[in-house]
Parts: structure tokens; sequence; C-alpha cells
């Protein structure tokens, strides 16, 4: 299984869809972030949907139980496979998140990914938010409640993966601040190469710049599998 879930972080569609056809068999999913959702709404969604890859709507949804379901459940009707939700938004906000998206999906596989604290941050950031623990340990923490709420999977970044995966083998752990070898770490703070990140027990790598913005993705994107194969990953 290609483990590459690449982020179309593109201001437009019709850019975000000549991205996808040309990775299209060189990645494993496609992330419709923040960006995308606000250019061109969930109809993002769905048209990259028919690309018949798994889509990962990246909406880090944080509100009301209520309100969350309701949002979630449209962006499941739209098509996305797991949608984002932050684990800060506590056990009833999740479990909605995993309500809704249940409820749009009708019967289609469906999950929360529940992020726990962003890549950006590092510790330093943490104590400024007034925030308690490392940024291991509270990855952990906020892992062990969207477990009990249902989500299927956390989104960390690669330094906590081990620590995640050590909570609970079944949850899906999927980790952006992917900078293979060389790759500016940009606004990024907790990063690792792809290798690192497979090798530490993530199920899913989510790629942005390193392939969206190279020169040629398509390299770029076969770079980083061969590097997981010759790692034996
Ligand atoms: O370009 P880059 O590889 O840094 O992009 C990472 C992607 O993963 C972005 O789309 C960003 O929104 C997303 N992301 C992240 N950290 C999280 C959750 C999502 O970087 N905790």
């Amino acid at each position: 299984m290609n483990p590459i879930l690449v982020a179309l972080d593109v201001p437009d569609l019709a850019r975000a869809e000549r991205l996808a056809r040309s990775l299209d068999g060189y990645v494993g999913g496609f992330k419709v972030g923040l960006e995308l959702l606000m250019s061109e709404g969930p109809e993002s969604v769905s048209r990259i949907a028919e690309f018949g890859l798994p889509v990962f709507a990246d909406a880090k949804l944080h509100d009301i139980p209520n309100t969350t379901e309701r949002a979630a459940r449209e962006l499941a009707a739209h098509g996305a496979r797991w949608v984002t939700a932050h684990a800060t938004g506590g056990s009833r906000m999740v479990e909605a998140a995993a309500s809704g998206l249940n409820a749009g999906a009708e019967g289609r596989k469906v999950g929360v990914l529940a992020v726990t604290v962003l890549t950006s941050l590092d510790q330093t950031d943490l104590e400024t938010l007034g925030m308690s623990g490392t940024v291991q340990t509270r990855s952990v923490e906020l892992a062990r409640l969207a477990r009990v709420a249902g989500a299927e999977g956390v989104i960390c970044s690669p330094l906590e993966v081990a620590s995640v995966k050590a909570l609970s083998a079944e949850l899906l752990a999927v980790t952006p601040g992917i900078r293979p070898g060389g790759f500016d770490q940009g606004d990024q703070k907790r990063t690792a190469t792809p290798v690192e990140a497979v090798r530490a027990g993530a199920d899913f790598i989510v790629v942005g710049r390193a392939i969206t913005e190279a020169s040629d993705p398509v390299a770029s994107a076969s770079a980083i599998v061969e590097s997981l194969r010759s790692a034996a990953l």
C-alpha cells in the first residue's frame, strides 16, 4: 500500500485536479485542505474523489458538537474518506464528528482523524499557550481521548508516532511534517523524512510542498516511494 497522502494545497480546483491527475498512480490518496475548502467549497472533495483514491478532508473541525456533527456530515456526503477534527475540542465533539460522518456516508467506510498537537508547534509554543506536559505526553493524552471517542486515527508528528502506536496499534497514525532529505523545514517544527516516519510506525504520511512545489511532482513522489522500498518499508 502506498502511504503517501498528498496535500493538494493550491488555490483552485483546476490546479488541484491537474496535480491529482498527474500524481494518480504515484500516491495513496489526496488531502483537500483548508485552502481548497475555502476557495471551492466541499465540491472540491467530491471532484477529487472522482479519481478513485481516498480523500482526506482536512477541515480541522473545532466547534460545539452539534455544529461539528453537521459539518462532518456534509464532508462525508461529498465523498470524504477521512475528516480531521481537533482533539482539543473534547470527546463529545469527536464523537459528534464521527456520528456526522457516518450519517453522511450512507454505508461507505469513513473515519475521524483527530489532530493532536499541530506539527508547527514546539515545546516553547505549548508553554506559551499555557499547556502542561511535553508535546509527547500531550499528543498521547489527546490520542487516548480521540480513541475512546471513536476516532479512527490521529494526526501527530513523526516524533510522537511510536508513542501513539504503543498506546494503540489499531489507531491509524497519520503524520504531516514530512521533509525528504534536504527539503526546507518552512513553518514546520517537528519533522522527519518519509523513511523515518514510516519506520516509526506511521500508517500514512502527509506530504505537501515537498511534492507539490517540486519542479517535477511525479519524480518527487516516485523518489519517496523508492526511498521507502529501498528501506524495505
Ligand atoms: O507542505 P507540507 O508538507 O508542510 O504540508 C503539510 C500539510 O499537512 C498541510 O496541508 C497542513 O495543513 C497539514 N497538517 C499539518 N499539521 C497537522 C495537521 C495537518 O501540517 N497537525
